[in-house]
């Protein structure tokens, strides 16, 4: 079943309780895993702006140890639905010696998560993990380890709960298949 959203069809994929569970466990195994480090230094989370604000938001509010939030904008995405092969990067971070955990909303190609990557790792953190809640494997042309990971799913175009086409659809509550 497939439901019409400013005349585009979206075909369901993840429910919003579905997106809520999983999303409270990866807060439960990243506070698990950050328990002893985020004592000494709190866990910097960087979102990447903007596909992964509503993810972020609901992220760090499942998660128990001491944490900052930071944000960096990327985009490779022009208007269409394959990337640019470009990224733009704009962030104004200080994050020598802090946990950084990278909060990001797709990873397809992997070409931001690489140059973002690079980016940070430059800048001196004392550790660097990647969390993606959707992951598109068979996209993949540049390798990333995602430490993290939501859900996997296949290549195809995704929006809503911050995830964009063109700018629309980030408001939906749930995930589904942008139908061309
Ligand atoms: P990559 O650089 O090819 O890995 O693409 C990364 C970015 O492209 C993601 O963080 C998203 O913002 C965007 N993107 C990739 N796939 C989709 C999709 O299915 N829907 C909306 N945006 C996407
Ligand atoms: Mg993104």
């Amino acid at each position: 079943m497939s439901i019409q959203h400013t005349g585009s069809a979206i075909t369901p994929l993840y429910s919003a309780e579905a997106i809520g569970n999983r999303v409270r466990e990866m807060g439960r195994e990243i506070s698990r895993d950050y328990a002893e480090s985020s004592l000494r230094s709190p866990l910097q989370l960087v979102v990447v702006l903007k596909g992964a604000f509503i993810f972020a938001a609901d992220l760090a509010r499942s998660i128990t140890v001491p944490c900052t939030i930071d944000f960096i904008h990327a985009s490779s995405y022009g208007s269409g639905k394959t990337s640019s092969g470009k990224v733009a990067i704009k962030h104004n971070l200080s994050v020598e010696g802090r946990h950084l955990l990278l909060v990001e909303d797709i990873i397809d190609t992997g070409l931001t998560m690489q140059q973002i990557k690079a980016e940070l790792v430059a800048l001196n953190p004392a550790s660097l993990k990647i969390c993606s809640l959707l992951d598109k494997p068979t996209a993949r042309i540049h390798p990333v380890e995602i430490a993290y990971t939501g859900f996997v799913v296949p290549d195809t175009f995704l929006v809503g709960y911050g995830v964009d086409y063109d700018e629309k659809y980030r408001e939906l509550p749930s995930i589904g298949v942008l139908n061309s």
